[in-house]
């Protein structure tokens, strides 16, 4: 047989594929991170988070807890959506207890500062961790990779960190006023390509599925869903089909809510990641147009017990007859007891 028979023989790529089993593929948001006492050992050894971000050897390492840990069926590059700013010359950097902290960029000055072409030159050792992983898995455990989506990405550029309001970004993209020149969608443009590329340099380094994170996507009226989220996206989905046909993309467009279908037709994903609000009867009809991930609420997962099986059951039950990925609404939380995973994982594989 050809060599797509061993990625065929992967649970996470047959589900991608539309095919439907009775025990889905699993694989969690943020499975590394410091839920895990094994990554907390390695980040502290590490110095900086990006430092880890960019230590091939120790960001495959906690690539590979989760999966070692649980026998997930999918194992996710460990690095950040910020690292693309970062490689753009913005400066970024993550500070305990506060998160992520950039140096804002406002207005046309601040974007003409920043560079796309660089960007896979300089996130050499990101695609050497996935060269890593791919080099260590499984035959059946398939090796995600990830970019933030432009509109999400932008939100930190833009804020300068993590918001509530975005109303600096909302305020730079109101601003525009459909020009196709202005600031923000010079930015935006500018995302498209940095994180094509990066995309792209996952791919041939041995990603076999993309995720695309558009965590604030659920903050933008109608139409600027469409002009900052969908656009984008549809943009970059259609620049990989060209470069890396076959490679299946899942959109995570969070808070999509009454756009999601219409997020799903545009952009041509293959699957399309629930966020923990979306009703199971609203999944089960996406399942119509492309597979479907998601969606346990990540508190139950950090409460655990009866409230966790029982809901987890209930997600089975109505998306298990078309293709799934079991997955949370979002990501880990770190108050999470590493045991409640093992027994998701018990309840999802009926044991
Ligand atoms: O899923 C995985 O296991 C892969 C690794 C991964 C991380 N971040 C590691 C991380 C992925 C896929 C991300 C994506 C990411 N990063 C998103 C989109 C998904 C989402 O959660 O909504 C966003 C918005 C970010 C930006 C970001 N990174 C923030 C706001 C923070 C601070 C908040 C926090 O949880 O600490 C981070 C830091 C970060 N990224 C950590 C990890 C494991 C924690 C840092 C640490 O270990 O000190």
């Amino acid at each position: 047989m050809n060599d797509t028979s061993g990625r065929a023989a992967k649970p996470l790529i047959r589900a991608l594929g539309g095919v439907a089993s009775e025990t889905p593929p699993v694989w969690l948001m943020r499975q590394a991170g410091r839920y895990l006492p094994e990554y907390r050992k390695i980040r502290a050894e590490a110095g900086t988070f990006l430092d880890l971000c960019y230590d091939p050897e120790k960001a495959a390492e906690v690539t590979l807890q989760p999966v070692r840990r649980y026998a997930m069926d999918a194992a996710i590059l460990f690095s950040d959506i910020l690292v693309v700013p970062d490689a753009m010359g913005q400066n970024v950097a993550f500070r305990e207890g506060e998160g992520p902290v950039l140096e804002p960029v406002r207005d046309a000055a601040g974007v003409g500062r920043l560079n796309p072409d660089g960007v896979a030159e300089r996130l050499t050792p990101v695609y050497a961790t996935v060269e890593r992983v791919a080099a260590a898995l499984p035959d059946t455990v398939a090796l995600i990779g990830f970019a933030g989506a432009p509109w999400t990405v932008a939100t930190y550029m833009v804020e300068g960190g993590s918001s509530k309001d975005f109303r600096e970004v909302k305020g730079l993209a109101y601003r525009d006023d459909g020009r196709d020149d202005g600031a923000f969608a010079v930015l935006i443009d500018k995302l498209v390509a940095a994180t094509t590329a990066h995309l792209l340099a996952q791919i041939e380094a041995g990603a076999e599925v993309v995720q695309l994170f558009d965590t604030w996507a659920g903050v933008l009226p109608e139409a600027e869903f469409e002009r900052w989220c969908i656009a984008p996206a549809k943009a970059i989905v259609s620049e990989l089909r060209a470069h890396a046909p076959g490679v299946p993309v899942i959109g995570f467009p969070r808070g999509a809510a009454f756009n999601t279908e219409r997020y799903i037709a545009e952009t041509g994903i293959d699957a399309v990641g629930l966020d923990t609000a979306v009703p199971l009867e609203v999944g089960r009809r996406l399942q119509a147009h492309c597979a479907v991930q998601g969606n346990l609420d990540p508190i139950l997962l950090v409460e655990g017990g009866k409230p966790m099986e029982t809901a987890a059951r209930t997600i089975l039950s109505a998306l298990s007859g078309g293709p799934f990925i079991f997955n949370l609404g979002h990501g880990v939380l770190p108050q999470t007891p590493p045991e409640h995973v093992a027994r998701l994982l018990q309840v999802i594989r009926g044991e």
